[in-house]
């Protein structure tokens, strides 16, 4: 496993003021435990789940775009493209990850380095979008609120969740996670789902909010990787984030062959179940209009 390069900082946004060391305090990790490179390589299995929110959206001419937690960029620079707007931004908060995004170069669209929780955009937006970044950050009735006065009239937002607690690969790391010596580091870390609420909340929270028209959809995404050892590098690019932060090195090493060791047992013990290499993404879909 690779680990994360360290990229020079670039223009725009506050993180280079706000990012801190981890917090272990709150379990609340800097992103930069991001590994960039193994993220966008693996856009083979993110697309169909990116296909499906963006299947969402109503695209309407010239519209300005936010994209929150855009990682490598791929996903903001095809709305941007697609859209053919004036203005896309993509914010986050890991300058390893917009290293690679601002390797997008294209007329009107920028990147960002910003907390979403602390982000205040400069100017509102027709559509904002997140693509299974929103998890990270708590309170969503707090949240969905601010998206809400940063929408234009007839503004839209379209998110996706993820849903992985049940799966056996995830389930494999939060019990690892509580396992001692790793829990004296890790034991405020939930995962990756701080901020999910139950699914059914979010249609009223919307709402609640204001949004006159809203779906949310809940969607099982099978998918078939080439090989075990893919599905494994999959798990430690989505999920090892807090561990790779929060671990003194040596500790995130062992953990690392821990789980790897678990992971292959796990594999080898339900035969029937792993005949093909197989990764089951549970997603909440959600889409919301405001007047
Ligand atoms: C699973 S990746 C998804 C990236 C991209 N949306 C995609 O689908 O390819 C989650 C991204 O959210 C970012 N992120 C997580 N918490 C964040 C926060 N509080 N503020 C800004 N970005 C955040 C991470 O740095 C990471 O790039």
């Amino acid at each position: 496993m690779s680990a994360p390069v360290a990229m020079p900082s670039q223009e725009g946004g506050d993180c280079e003021r706000n990012l801190k060391a981890p917090d272990n305090q709150q379990g609340i990790p800097d992103q930069d435990g991001w590994d960039a490179i193994l993220w966008q390589n693996r856009l083979q299995y993110r697309r169909p789940l990116f296909d499906s929110v963006k299947a969402l959206i109503k695209w309407k001419p010239n519209m300005t775009i936010l994209d929150l937690g855009c990682g490598t960029g791929d996903f903001t620079c095809e709305v941007h493209r697609q859209a053919g707007v004036v203005t896309t931004l993509g914010v986050d908060n890991s300058m390893n990850m917009l290293a690679v995004a601002r390797s997008h170069q294209m007329a009107g669209l920028s990147f960002e380095c910003h907390s979403i929780d602390q982000f205040e955009p400069a100017q509102k937006f027709d559509l904002i979008m997140s693509v299974n970044a929103l998890q990270w950050v708590p309170d969503h009735h707090k949240l969905f609120g601010r998206f809400y006065e940063w929408l234009n009239g007839d503004g839209q937002l379209v998110f996706q969740l993820p849903l992985n607690q049940t799966n056996p690969f995830f389930e494999i790391y939060a019990e690892l996670i509580r396992t001692p010596p790793y829990s004296t580091f890790l034991q405020r870390v939930n995962g990756n789902a701080r901020g999910v609420l139950p699914t059914k909340q979010y249609e009223l929270l919307l709402e609640e909010i204001g949004f006159t028209q809203h779906s949310v959809q809940f969607q099982v995404h099978d998918l078939y990787l080439d090989s075990w050892t893919e599905v494994l590098d999959f798990v430690h690019a989505t999920q090892f984030v807090h561990a790779r932060t929060i671990l003194p090195a040596a500790l995130y090493k062992t953990f690392e062959e821990e789980y790897d060791r678990r992971f292959w047992n796990y594999i080898n013990d339900n035969n029937e179940l792993t005949r093909q290499p197989f990764f089951a993404a549970k997603r909440i879909n959600i889409w919301a209009q405001r007047l």
